[in-house]
């Protein structure tokens, strides 16, 4: 079966491209072109098909190059990047041989994995989709407030890139604070904010050596309005909330400023981010619900971070540490 990614490779916004043209690069026959062109639009993107001419795209697509990114990467960087066009899952693949500073993207996910067990979806050519590993010699105790870390490098990075509306749900949601003309009452938590990005960080290594951990990245840079549908949380764009950067652009500007920050948790932990990232932080002194995995849920206000990076929260009785990321947050009216 034919990707139909490298298929859709041979498009342009432009021209038509023939069928037959198409099937003659590839060295495949002008039924397979045509079987792989109709699962176009499983992909996020629109296909004009006119009868003699071919197929052509609505938009360009923003093809990832290795070329293109290396320009916007520090000329010191020891990151070892690899694009592929179609994975499982980037953080599954890099988890199986998770070497230091490797960074594997790609256009595609079949099985793009989210937090707390959910799947991850992103758009061809719309989204950013990658992992990079990363070794922590001090093992799993040097982790503490790492995908807080991430979360924080990230969130700056996007508003650098032009997006000043992007802000960190706990522990490392990217949320777009919407406009209050679509924050129209009901409920808060799925109305005046949208998810644009998330982090799934996973581990290698046991309690003593070194921890092996990749931080796979997911990013809406468009969003296909039908995809909403089939998701459980509001999602948003950064492109329709002032992102500047192309996509080679802005993984480029992702993947420097990663370096450098990992570098830097790496010395001195969380804490010297523990400001910027209560910064960033969309709820910072709101009040919310916790929902616990077996739907336990605790009431209070939002402090912020401690130290080792567990979410304050001010209930009735006292404060509370939350620890585990496990738990689901919902604003309160
Ligand atoms: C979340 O649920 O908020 C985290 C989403 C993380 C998605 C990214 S996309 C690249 C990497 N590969 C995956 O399978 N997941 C992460």
């Amino acid at each position: 079966m034919t990707d139909p990614i490298r298929l859709l490779r041979e498009l342009d916004a432009q021209h038509f491209t023939s069928g037959t043209m198409i099937a003659e690069r590839l060295g495949i026959s002008r039924a397979s072109v045509s079987t792989a062109l109709a699962q176009a639009e499983q992909f996020g993107i629109t296909l004009e098909r006119r009868s003699g001419a071919g197929y052509r795209l609505e938009q360009d697509i923003d093809w990832l190059s290795l070329d293109t990114l290396q320009q916007y990467l520090p000329p010191d960087s020891i990151l070892h990047i690899t694009l592929a066009d179609t994975l499982e899952s980037s953080n599954r693949q890099l988890l199986k041989n998770p070497q230091h500073g490797h960074v594997l993207a790609c256009e595609w996910q079949t099985g793009g994995r989210g937090r707390l067990g959910r799947r991850w979806l992103g758009s061809l050519g719309g989204s950013l989709m990658f992992s990079l590993a990363w070794q922590f010699n001090g093992g799993p105790a040097q982790l503490a407030g790492l995908s807080l870390a991430v979360g924080a490098i990230v969130a700056q990075s996007l508003r650098e890139a032009g997006v000043a509306q992007i802000g960190l749900k706990w522990p490392n949601d990217l949320l777009l604070q919407r406009d209050a003309s679509a924050a129209q009452s009901g409920n808060p938590d799925n109305t005046d904010y949208a998810k644009v990005g998330g982090i799934l960080i996973e581990m290698q290594g046991d309690a003593l050596g070194p921890a092996q951990v990749v931080i796979g990245i997911g990013l809406n840079l468009s969003f296909p309005h039908h995809w909403q549908d089939e998701l459980d949380q509001q999602a948003g764009s950064l492109q329709a909330a002032g992102l500047r950067d192309s996509r080679n652009a802005l993984l480029g500007r992702l993947l420097g400023a990663l370096e450098q920050g990992l570098g830097q948790f790496t010395q001195s932990g969380f804490a010297p981010m523990l400001a910027q990232w209560e910064s960033l932080h969309v709820w910072q002194m709101q009040m919310v619900n916790v929902i616990a995995p077996d739907g336990q849920t605790q009431t209070g206000q939002l402090l912020g971070l401690a130290a080792d990076g567990s979410l304050r929260l001010l209930c009735c009785d006292g404060e509370k540490l939350i620890h585990t990321g496990d738990v689901s947050l919902r604003r309160l009216a």
